[in-house]
């Protein structure tokens, strides 16, 4: 068949998109589907302070949790794809929702975001597949996990099972504070997410993030990422969302891909089919690279933030295409995603606290243009009354640039960030430190 034609039948209406969430990522999705001459306009849902300095983009502040206003919105601006760019909708059923009315949607149904939602099912269900991971324990009263705290081998990681917005992991130094821990998360300090604990054996190695665009059955792979989990620099401190990343990771080696496409990609997508669940949007591997080879840390059924703002300028003008490939399950599994052979460095710029407390409302003032190769997407901000740009999050702007290495794309970074003030500004001066060739611990 001529997949050409095939190709041009499937295109023919793909106008106006929407893009659901309000942060960094959903910015750089927005801008990099922008770039296509058939999308005439974007509306992110609700978006934030910056997202309508992105071409065609249009912000709509509505509750998207409010289905049947949303649904309204939605039937009246004949919406050809709807990307759910946060875990929270995802796992709350509203891709099953939009579905359920016919849209075409980019993300998975409730019964795929599982594989976030759950640790404790996830982990289960890498076990059945024979997934590589870590060992784990699954416990629900304090008692049941005294037990085990104290027959296992130490160290021990703690996570709640459900969602924690990134916060609900802990690597304790004792045995002793890891049962301090456990209790207290089963106790209720995340809520229902903590009803059941996961106790995972500690493994060790560098992390790299994979994310694969699915379509039900067939994927292609985004260019691998390394994030920067700690908020402070050297990899110190509490765990954050992310406080930057780069892309590719040239610690991947082609031999090393294929073998966790084998071993882990492919076993993951096979066990979803078995059990039925057509997953149509991004699977995201948390991967540690150990000595007995790649483990899965987590999966996420969703973009990496700051991956996704690192990765989507390398993104050829085709990328919307692909995802409604993927939501209308038509993906080749060959298709071309780069535009180019540059790499990309994003560096969090965030409010002084982050990831705990920190104070929001203040002034941002950019005295650095966005050109080509350097992207300021905004993930936490508002505008005030006045239409003034002001910090409205814990993780405020991420800095985005490409170069030719690593080098020339943090140092354009780290210049911007000196253009770029509000009060308490914080951003870890280390990030892609793995990769750059000139890197000075003591800039
Ligand atoms: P997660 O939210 O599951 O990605 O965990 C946050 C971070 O905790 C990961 O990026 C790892 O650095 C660390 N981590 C999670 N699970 C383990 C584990 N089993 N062994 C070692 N480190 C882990
Ligand atoms: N950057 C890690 C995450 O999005 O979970």
């Amino acid at each position: 068949m001529d997949t050409k034609l095939m190709t041009k039948k499937v295109y023919e209406k793909l106008e106006n998109i929407v893009i659901i969430g309000n942060g960094g990522r959903e910015n750089s999705l927005a801008w990099a589907i922008q770039k296509n001459k058939q999308v005439q306009k974007i509306y992110l849902i609700p978006g934030n302070g910056g997202s309508e300095k992105i071409k065609k983009c249009q912000t709509l502040n509505l509750d998207y949790e409010n289905k049947n206003l949303l649904l309204q919105t939605l039937n009246s601006l004949e919406i050809d794809l709807i990307i759910i760019g946060p875990e929270i909708p995802l796992a709350n059923g509203l891709g099953n929702f939009l579905r359920s009315k016919n849209f075409q949607v980019f993300g998975p149904d409730s019964d795929g975001a599982k594989l976030e939602s759950s640790k404790s099912w996830a982990k289960s269900f890498m076990r059945k597949a024979n997934i590589p991971t870590s060992k784990f324990w699954k416990v629900s009263s304090v008692k049941e996990s005294e037990q085990i705290i104290s027959a296992s081998p130490f160290p021990l990681v703690v996570k709640a099972d459900g969602l924690a917005s990134g916060k609900g992991v802990f690597i304790p130094e004792t045995k002793e504070e890891t049962q301090q821990i456990t209790k207290e998360i089963i106790n209720g300090k995340f809520g229902e997410s903590g009803k059941v604990v996961l106790l995972e054996e500690k493994i060790e190695g560098p992390e790299i993030s994979i994310f694969a665009l699915c379509d039900g059955k067939k994927y292609i792979l985004l260019p691998s990422a390394q994030d920067h989990k700690r908020i402070e620099e050297n990899d110190k401190g509490l765990n954050t969302g992310g406080m930057g990343a780069y892309s590719p990771t040239p610690i991947l080696t082609k031999s090393e891909l294929s073998k966790i496409c084998k071993e882990i990609i492919e076993p993951t997508i096979n066990e979803l089919i078995k059990r039925n669940i057509e997953y149509k949007g991004v699977l995201y591997f948390g991967l540690m690279i150990t000595k007995s080879g790649p483990k899965v840390i987590e999966y996420n059924c969703r973009f990496g933030d700051p991956e996704c703002q690192t990765i989507m300028p390398l993104m050829d003008i085709n990328f919307v295409n692909i995802l409604y490939k993927c939501a209308i399950g038509n993906l080749n599994g060959d298709e071309e995603l780069l535009s180019s052979s540059k790499v990309s460095g994003c560096v969090i710029a965030a409010s002084e606290g982050y990831p705990e407390n920190y104070d929001i409302g203040f002034p941002i003032s950019f005295n650095h243009k966005e050109c080509e190769d350097v992207q300021i997407f905004h993930s936490g901000t508002s505008k005030d009354k006045g239409g003034k740009v002001i910090t409205d999050g814990g993780r405020v702007l991420s800095i985005v640039c490409q170069g030719k290495d690593f080098d020339s794309a943090f140092n354009m970074a780290y210049k911007v960030l000196k253009n770029i003030n509000f009060d308490g500004i914080y951003y870890r001066r280390d990030i892609g430190h793995q990769v750059r060739k000139n890197y000075c611990k003591d800039l």
